[in-house]
């Protein structure tokens, strides 16, 4: 890959050059989409959580803004944090990433080192943690990007959404990674919808269905913790479900078009086919139906099983129409027949890329984007569904915000010989959610 020199123009860098973003290749369009190199003071930047997606993130910010620095990194794993680092640095000049080996930072409590030296940070850690890192993030008056989920747990999004009120107190930027809201199929129905083109939405049906994701096995020198940590995506206290973990844009999705989160939630799931051992707890199946305050029932749907249908997509009818978006498609139909409306992809610029491009517009320019509210109801509304499908009960958005059922440790309870919050049972195996008998909110 080609570095990325002061002295390249971006036209040029974009012919040589190749990146990362999370497991997406940018398309060169994105590239014209960032700010004109203008702004004369530097901006420092730190990562929290070097892998795919905060290395990504990494190299968006830097590609947003050319006098943006990447000063510190944090990562649990002194592992990650290096091969985070020499991807970087296969992509980046030396004189973008300025971390001193003093400002590489490892270890549970490592954010906060990084965070201090920060203008702006990234928090891409599994989402259990992003509530004290946002909370924290926030109380040192630093702009943000955070992926999302931002939590696992109920407790963790009221901590969210009180540090999103001292964001907008202190007029700090947080960009959530939910990136559909920068992407422009997206908005352009979202916008349509607005107009009232289909009619009120009355219905709808969201999808994550896939073959599912990484397994990172166990080793023998691991402790129970470190081998929790590595293979995060099966344990909740972590992960939360891949309803939470993936399934969430579409949820959210339902949430921005009607404009409104769930009251209340039923559904059913287990785990059918990927139940070994190195899958902890987590089920590969959900189906939940949500329902809204104005009326509008949303079927959602997420599998992580191999040689099924594979579908992520939102559609959703409306009084007069329907809408589908998929990918970069984005499709109106009234139900005379009519195309109302098929978009035309081919100028869209990478969503990855454009959310911190309009992050750091807003810091330049003085202004304040703040999606953390949003992010954390999102989150809310998937955890809302796991509770419905772990409990096989209907449950309420109230009965869900009152519950105190913790699964994030306390910080200080956090070291490599600390026992996690789920163990396994002598030969191996976790405890694993059962409709009609889990109570546990
Ligand atoms: N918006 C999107 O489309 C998108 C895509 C991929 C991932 N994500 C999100 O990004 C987050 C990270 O996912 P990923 O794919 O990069 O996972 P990953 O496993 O590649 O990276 C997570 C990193 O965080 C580190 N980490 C774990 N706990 C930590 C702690 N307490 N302090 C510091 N570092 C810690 C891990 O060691 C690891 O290097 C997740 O929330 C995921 O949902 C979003």
């Amino acid at each position: 890959m080609e570095k990325f020199k002061n002295n390249l123009s971006r036209r040029n860098f974009v012919k040589e050059s190749s990146l990362i973003t999370g497991g997406i290749l940018l398309a060169p369009s994105i590239l014209s989409s960032s700010p004109l190199f203008k702004n004369e003071k530097v901006l420092k930047l730190a990562v929290v959580g070097c892998g795919g997606r905060g290395t990504g993130a990494v190299s968006q910010a830097l590609l947003a803004d050319e006098n943006v620095k990447l000063v510190a990194m944090a990562d649990a794993f002194q592992d990650r944090l290096e091969n985070s680092f020499e991807s970087l640095s296969k992509m980046f000049d030396q004189s973008r990433l300025k971390v001193k080996p003093t400002n590489k930072f490892v270890g549970f409590g490592s954010y906060k080192k990084a965070i201090d030296e920060a203008d702006v940070v990234i928090l891409a850690t599994p989402p259990g943690f992003r509530p004290q890192h946002f909370e924290y993030a926030i109380a040192q008056g630093k702009h943000v990007f955070m992926e999302k989920p931002v939590a696992t747990d109920v407790v963790g999004i009221k901590k969210v959404l009180a540090a999103a009120e001292q964001a907008k107190a202190k007029k700090l930027n947080v960009v959530v990674g939910l990136q559909r809201h920068y992407q422009r199929n997206y908005l352009e129905i979202y916008k349509r919808i607005q107009e009232g083109q289909i009619g009120k939405i009355v219905s709808g049906q969201v999808y994550w269905n896939g073959g599912g994701v990484w397994v990172r096995p166990r080793q023998q020198d691991w402790t129970e913790m470190e081998y929790q940590m590595r293979n995060w995506y099966y344990f909740n206290w972590l992960c939360g479900d891949h309803i939470l973990e993936q399934h969430i844009h579409n949820i959210d999705v339902a949430n921005w078009f009607i404009g409104e989160y769930p009251i209340k939630a039923q559904g059913m799931g287990g785990r059918e086919v990927r139940k070994g051992k190195d899958h902890g707890q987590i089920f590969d199946h959900h189906f939940v139906e949500f329902e809204y305050p104005g009326g509008a029932v949303i079927s959602s749907q997420c599998r992580h099983q191999k040689g099924c249908m594979n579908r992520v997509a939102e559609t959703f009818q409306g009084t007069l129409g329907t809408s589908h978006t998929k990918g970069n498609s984005g499709i109106l139909t009234s139900y005379a027949g009519d195309n109302l409306y098929d978009h035309e992809s081919d100028e869209d610029k990478n969503p990855y890329q454009v959310e911190h491009n309009k992050l750091f517009d807003s810091i330049r320019g003085g202004g304040y984007l703040n999606n953390a509210e949003y992010g954390a109801k999102s989150t809310m509304s998937a955890i809302l569904g796991r509770m419905a499908t772990y409990t096989g009960k209907v449950v309420t958005w109230e009965e869900a915000m009152n519950s105190s059922h913790k699964l994030v440790p306390d910080e200080d309870s956090l070291t490599w010989d600390a026992i996690p919050p789920v163990v396994p049972d002598e030969e191996g195996n976790y405890t694993v959610p059962v409709p009609g008998k889990t109570t546990l909110f």
